[in-house]
């Protein structure tokens, strides 16, 4: 093996998914614990915007300072270095998230056992199924009453898509939570409460007939526990790690975040199993990880929260080759040479200057404003990576200048928060008006509380009645030419003058599509 395979074979790079409190942010804080990289629980910070912020701007910025420090986790496990990527659980972020997920090789699916699947999961998942991400799903909070197993899997099978297969199982829940039996090591872990596990509680356990397993649960327990257990075997397909690297079958751990409870083997199974950075693909060719001309893409863009220090941080995922400090590198978009002086890694929630990073990690650049979301960085070759779309939004505003005295910086800041990511802007043919289109309500507020402090600029919206943006392509000029012309008052262009079409309800665009067959409607912005 090659220095440079040798690294790519060491790194595992996921990111955690969940609906809100289900419990992301105490199993990423547990797994770091393992990993040394934090001495303590309670020094990850969530940084969930929870419902209530909505109108407390302060505690969005705050929160958005918290997310610098762990949008990425590294840590190193046994012999592998892992990092974790982490995911805004608010459904306002969600096109955040998604970036995001076009970062990482595998995925955790974090399910609250008493809830079951909800919303914000199933869309995630929807996302990951489409890129054929391979994904682990774990259980939580078994320490209390929840849905039966069974139950649970059948819905995670229905709702989610997926075809599963129980790595563990559990023995009991809330007050009777006795533990889970280990299918995977075949060991049974015994549970106590309040994060007290230690190696002692798990036991080697190769055959469930053993009475001996009445002397550790009870009669009723381990008469329960075998005959689900041979139930899951009739039913549920083994582990193969093809069909769970092809992202068609998902291994599922039950336990308890809180209690570190059943941790240590979903990340023991994680690191066997995982992924090693995947081949990315671009425009031109795909791009294999132990190529040795370095490449990445930056998938996320985070402005400093100090007004007077205007730098952000451009996050880029290396996908071959690898990439060293202060070297020539290609930013493809704008045809330029540029060098990183101090390019940063992310130790847990430390910050540090890296002199190499491998394919597969994520290193931040500092940046003035000449980084957009989607960039490619090279060693020279021109490259495009795909599979970094914008999302059709869903929530419309026209924006307005509030200052006419502050017209440019106005502009400057509407371009640069939308290069960030952070809401797309749509220019009406008709009479240039500019439209802001987002996922979620919270980005409207953010948007003009950021303008005001960081750009100096006012802006007030004013309402639009509109259902969707889709993308719009044909193949025949002469008919594009004639929709466009015969639609002209729903069309605008965004921001890298794209054709798109405003729909002003599912009517109109139902209509639209049936007059004009020829078109493409498309509802991310890559197609
Ligand atoms: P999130 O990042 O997915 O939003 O979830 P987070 O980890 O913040 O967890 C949400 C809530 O669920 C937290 O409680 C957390 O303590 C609790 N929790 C996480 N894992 C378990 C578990 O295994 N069992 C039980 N019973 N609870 C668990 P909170 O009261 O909202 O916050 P906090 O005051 O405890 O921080």
């Amino acid at each position: 093996m090659s220095p440079l395979q040798t690294e790519i074979s060491k790194r595992r790079t996921f990111g955690i998914i969940s609906h809100p409190d289900a419990g992301k942010t105490t199993l990423t804080e547990k797994l770091l614990l393992f990993g040394g990289a934090i001495q303590v629980a309670g020094a990850v910070k969530s940084n969930k915007i929870k419902r209530s912020a909505t109108s407390d701007f302060m505690e969005i910025e705050r929160q958005r300072g918290i997310s610098v420090a762990t949008s990425v986790m590294a840590f190193n496990y046994r012999d592998k270095k892992i990092n974790i990527l982490d995911t805004p659980g608010h459904q306002d972020f969600a096109e955040d998230t998604f970036r995001t997920l076009t970062a990482v090789d595998s995925v955790i699916v974090v399910i609250d056992v008493a809830k079951g699947v909800e919303p914000q999961t199933e869309k995630l998942v929807k996302v990951c199924r489409m890129r054929k991400t391979p994904i682990i799903v774990f259980i939580n909070k078994l320490d209390r009453e929840g849905l039966d197993g069974f139950d649970l899997l059948d819905e995670i099978e229905q709702k989610l898509g997926l075809t599963v297969t129980p790595m563990s199982w559990p023995i009991g829940m809330g007050q009777r939570f006795q533990g889970v039996y280990n299918r995977y090591e075949q060991k049974l872990c015994l549970f106590s409460a309040h994060g007290k596990q230690t190696e002692e509680d798990t036991l080697e356990f190769t055959d469930l007939s053993n009475p001996e397993l009445e002397e550790y649960i009870g009669d009723a327990a381990a008469k329960e526990l075998r005959e689900e257990t041979h139930l899951i075997e009739e039913v549920y397909p083994q582990l193969d790690r093809e069909a769970y690297l092809e992202g068609n079958l998902s291994p599922v751990f039950f336990g308890s975040a809180i209690n570190n409870f059943g941790v240590k083997e979903l990340l023991d199974c994680f690191i066997e199993i995982a992924p090693t950075p995947l081949p990315r693909i671009t425009e031109e060719r795909q791009i294999r990880p132990d190529e040795d001309q370095f490449s990445g893409f930056v998938f996320k863009i985070h402005a400093n929260m100090d007004p007077k220090h205007r730098d952000r941080i451009a996050f880029l995922r290396i996908c071959s080759g690898k990439f060293e400090r202060n070297t020539n590198y290609l930013h493809v978009r704008q045809n330029r040479k540029l060098k990183f002086a101090n390019p940063t890694a992310f130790m847990a929630a430390r910050k540090s200057v890296v002199d190499e990073a491998f394919p597969g990690d994520i290193v931040g650049l500092y940046d003035s404003g000449n980084f957009k979301i989607g960039d490619s960085v090279t060693a020279g070759e021109v490259l495009h990576f795909k599979g970094i779309p914008s999302f059709s939004p869903e929530q419309f505003r026209f924006v307005n200048n509030a200052d006419p005295l502050k017209a440019k910086q106005l502009a400057k800041g509407l371009t640069q928060l939308m290069d960030e990511g952070v809401a797309q802007l749509f220019t009406k043919d008709l009479n240039g008006r500019k439209i802001i289109g987002t996922v979620g309500a919270l980005q409207f507020e953010v948007i003009q509380y950021r303008l005001k402090h960081e750009y100096g600029a006012s802006c007030t919206y004013e309402p639009v009645n509109l259902h969707k943006a889709c993308w719009v392509s044909c193949n025949d000029s002469e008919k594009f030419k004639e929709f466009r012309k015969r639609r002209q008052r729903d069309m605008a262009v965004d921001k890298d003058g794209q054709p798109v079409f405003l729909a002003e309800s599912a009517w109109t665009l139902k209509m639209a599509q049936e007059n004009f067959p020829e078109v493409s409607f498309h509802f991310q912005s890559e197609f």
